[in-house]
């Protein structure tokens, strides 16, 4: 083989409490294409500030190759991005999933899944966003001994998540540095309690123990600051009985819902509460990880 195209999808990390653990993969998707070439590095389909090699796919791919103690050799990257960048729905980890994934396919399949997962958390440093990328669904990972353990947990099928997606975007480094380095204990209580609770409602499909469950204090109220407009909108989502949460390190705002009406109700008042440009996308749970779509 020497062209493949792997499609991963968008993820929502965090689902409120469970911070730098929890993840559902998203039905947006972005495409990159990988064709080794005789020589040298050829990006296209992204911003030329990105299309060096410090692009993440690319940055992914020769992580993989030099695992496998392989040489790079040249390669043509083509990206077809719909997950929009720094807006906290894992455009990074996909790019970072793409290159794995692609070097991987490209050299046969020598890496399992969990390889590319252990080199990818390695580069990203949390496995939130890189679980469901890799596996699809619903994620909660750990890490223990540098390396992450990941399992898949039954969801509902029929959640809509209601992403708001702002005209500003937030580097999810800005929306860490804002974060205390210690917690209190009724903090910890607080997170561990309403995660396993979050788990069990999204499961169920019971929005009444999300709202209550998909709570947080570890990120969430330090990171509101740097969002204009989160105060109104969370307050707009919690009025319509929909659960809200922070979609990532942000600035995306997620409205997780069984109500097919909810776009409309907010759709009539977003824009009289809110300063910045939002525009909603109603998004569903993707249960299919990063997978190949085309190759040669
Ligand atoms: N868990 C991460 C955070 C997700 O909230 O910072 C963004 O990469």
């Amino acid at each position: 083989m020497k062209r493949v195209t792997i499609r991963v999808p968008a993820t929502t990390a965090n689902l409120g409490p469970g911070f730098d653990a929890f993840g559902c993969a998203l039905s947006l998707y972005t495409d990159v294409t990988f064709e080794e070439t005789e020589r040298g590095l050829e990006i296209t389909g992204c911003d030329e500030a990105f299309a060096g090699p410090d692009n993440l796919a690319y940055t992914a791919y020769c992580a993989v190759l030099n695992t496998m103690n392989e040489d790079v050799g040249g390669v043509k990257i083509h990206i077809d991005a719909h997950i929009p960048i720094c807006r906290g729905l894992g455009s990074s980890a996909a790019l970072l999933v793409a290159g794995a994934m692609g070097a991987n396919v490209l050299r046969g399949n020598k890496l399992s899944t969990q390889g590319l997962l252990n080199i990818t958390n390695a580069m990203e440093g949390h496995p939130d966003n890189l679980a469901p990328a890799f596996y699809g669904g619903l994620t909660a990972s750990m890490v223990e001994g540098g390396l992450p353990v990941t399992v898949s947990f039954p969801l509902h099928p029929d959640w809509e998540f209601l992403a708001l997606i702002p005209d500003f975007d937030l580097p999810t480094s800005l929306a860490r540095s804002v974060l205390p380095t210690q917690v209190s204990r009724a903090d910890a209580i607080y997170n561990i309690s309403h995660g396993a609770l979050v788990l069990k409602a999204l499961e169920l499909g019971d929005e009444k123990l999300l709202r209550t469950a998909m709570q947080d204090r570890l990120h969430q109220t330090y990171r509101r600051k740097l969002i204009e407009d989160y105060e109104k909108i969370e307050a707009l989502v919690r009025s319509t009985g929909a659960a809200f949460c922070l979609s990532g390190a942000g600035p995306t705002l997620l409205c997780v819902t069984q109500d097919p009406h909810l776009e409309k109700k907010l759709a009539r008042k977003l824009d009289s509460v809110t300063k910045n440009n939002w525009q909603m996308l109603p998004l569903y749970v993707e249960f299919q990880g990063a997978h190949v779509i085309d190759w040669e």
